[in-house]
């Protein structure tokens, strides 16, 4: 198996350290700062100079221990150029003939040469999760698309991917909610239409009934219990519901299913236990009445039982991670949901890890901000009403729409509407997606549906363009071999290209998906200038093939880029 060029530089350097040193640290390889230094570099020297003087008490200077590696350093097969610059920096330049050998690799292989780990592991995550009668708002938006690219990207290095919705679907409103459809006597075969709506009207009758109140007390009691009627009266809401959210999955291409839904009812039966256990352990105590963990670095304690016996989000929270550790078999679980929810998973978390459940395994968070209009404030409809989010992708695609009718008239209006769903949903995914997921967002339609700089339908044109090369130039089949790099701009491209892998790694430990756009914008940005400066079509034979050689892996990468990222890729734009 291959590896990726960095890690492969990495055992390189581990080995010279070994034999100059005799010693087991990292070299810590990282692409170099900037073109003009070479491809990638080492920085151990400086941290290493320092062990050393620790060690032996003689003064050793940086540069001349990265001396003393490079002297061991063997990389004559790969390289061109070792150098030693700065403080003790160590800086490699791959040589034109090791990337077209590489690139060649890539060419060959269906998965462009991308490794699959070699210890797969089981990993949850957690992502979506609107609430029951409920509409979606844009919080699940940036929830679903976030954890559906780390999902997808995770899953591609090999790892089996447990996606888990936990949908909001059990609580005190659901007597309330019941006890209204119950009154509004609707045919039992007609739909809920508007359940913001319903909801509305039935905490409005709440509200002002104290009968209701009774009776929607009364509800919850016997749906806890287990009553027929109730449990199909609530199944009935939660239908309703899923007729909401399921579309805007489908619509967002976005891969849950309701074989992925597990939401909180499902943890009901087993939160008794895990209070027990959480008492047992010596961790639950009683405060004011209710049960609750006090946590480091918080104030206020995680509440697991309330003083009337209900229990909480966190409860259910804390039995989930134990279903999906002991049942689903975990080693990771990741949960991409709103920055607000910080304090809630690192108590979950400390809780679960204190009891002993989550023993050699990784929970992680991984928090997203709030996505803001372009007045900088959290984003609304003009009357300040939360944003539908059906109502965000229909304008998406219309709006998508009137800019591909108006580059492309000719084509036939039904090509034209499916470029625009193509453009329009993988807009808003990418302008999501792009950016550092941790910060808040500034929503722009103008930004994320431009033809030019980081956005979706920049990407999708660069790879629409290359495929009309093909189209043009009639060309089914490729050379597999006898790739060369002459022109600056080809080597730039090709070694970019190598690079493919370390954003796809990144995007998995990191979890931000947002390395992987920037990368996918950096081969775009270095096709356009290969594709000004070298001929393609025109160009004699073999210049000619070997070019085309890197167009196929450009559009090749940018495609399984944007499929990683959950974007569709059209052949025309
Ligand atoms: N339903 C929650 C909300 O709307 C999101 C669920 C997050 N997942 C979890 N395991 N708590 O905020």
């Amino acid at each position: 198996m291959t590896h990726l060029v960095i890690h492969e530089l990495e055992g390189r350097f581990c080995d010279a350290i070994r034999e100059a040193f005799n010693l087991e640290v990292s070299p810590q390889v990282v692409p170099a700062t900037h073109e003009r230094f070479g491809d990638y570099q080492a920085n151990v020297a400086m941290g290493l100079a320092k062990e050393l003087v620790q060690q032996t008490g003689k003064k050793t200077n940086p540069r001349e221990v990265a001396q003393r590696i490079v002297e061991k350093l063997r990389v004559s097969d790969l390289a061109e150029n070792v150098s030693i610059a700065g403080p003790g920096f160590i800086n490699v330049t791959l040589s034109p003939r090791f990337v077209a050998e590489r690139l060649g690799n890539m060419a060959a292989d269906d998965r462009l040469a991308i490794p699959k780990v070699e210890c797969p592991q089981r990993v949850v995550v957690d992502y979506s999760g609107p609430n029951i009668a409920k509409q979606m708002h844009v919080g699940h938006l940036r929830s679903t698309i976030i954890g559906d690219a780390i999902s997808r990207v995770i899953e591609f290095l090999g790892h089996t991917v447990i996606r888990q919705n936990h949908v909001g679907d059990w609580g005190t409103q659901f007597g309330m909610l019941i006890a209204y459809l119950e009154e509004s006597n609707l045919p039992i075969d007609s739909h809920i239409e508007d359940l913001e709506e319903f909801y509305r009207a039935a905490k409005a009758r709440f509200d002002s009934n104290p009968g209701f109140q009774e009776r929607a007390r009364q509800t919850v009691v016997r749906l806890q219990g287990g009553g027929e009627r109730e449990r199909m009266l609530w199944q009935r809401i939660v239908e309703e519901t899923r007729r909401h959210y399921l579309p805007i999955y489908e619509r967002l291409g976005v891969k849950l299913t309701v074989a992925d839904e597990r939401g909180e009812s499902f943890y009901n039966d087993m939160l008794p236990q895990v209070v027990e256990d959480l008492k047992k352990a010596g961790l639950a105590v009683e405060s004011d009445g209710a049960i609750v963990v006090f946590t480091s670095g918080f104030e206020n304690p995680l509440i697991i039982q309330k003083s009337d016996g209900g229990f909480l989000y966190a409860t259910t929270d804390l039995a989930a991670i134990r279903y999906r550790i002991q049942v689903l078999g975990a080693k990771r679980i990741i949960y991409t949901h709103d920055s607000r929810q910080a304090q809630h998973f690192a108590q979950v978390f400390e809780v679960a890890r204190r009891a002993g459940w989550a023993d050699g395994v990784s929970l992680e968070f991984a928090p997203f901000g709030t996505m803001l209009g372009e007045d900088g404030k959290p984003f609304k409809t003009r009357s300040g009403d939360t944003v539908k989010l059906k109502d965000l992708l229909d304008e998406a695609e219309e709006r998508a729409f009137s800019l591909v009718s108006e580059k492309n008239p000719a084509l036939p209006e039904e090509q034209r509407r499916q470029i625009a769903k193509a453009v329009g949903i993988g807009g808003i995914k990418y302008a999501d997606l792009s950016k550092d997921r941790i910060s808040d967002y500034v929503f722009s339609w103008e930004k994320m549906l431009a033809l030019d700089g980081n956005t979706a339908p920049y990407l999708q044109y660069a790879y629409a363009r290359i495929r009309s090369i093909f189209r043009k130039g009639n060309i089914e089949e490729l050379p597999g071999e006898g790739l060369e790099l002459s022109a600056p701009e080809e080597l730039r491209l090709g070694k970019h290209l190598l690079r493919f892998g370390e954003a796809i790694e990144s995007v998995s430990t990191e979890l931000k998906p947002h390395h992987l756009c920037t990368y996918l914008y950096e081969l775009a940005t270095r096709f356009t200038s290969f594709y000004e400066n070298c001929p393609v079509l025109h160009a004699d034979e073999p210049t000619r093939s070997r070019r085309l050689i890197l167009c196929s892996l450009t559009a090749r990468t940018i495609a399984q880029g944007l499929e990683l990222l959950g974007i569709e890729h059209p052949e025309q734009m």
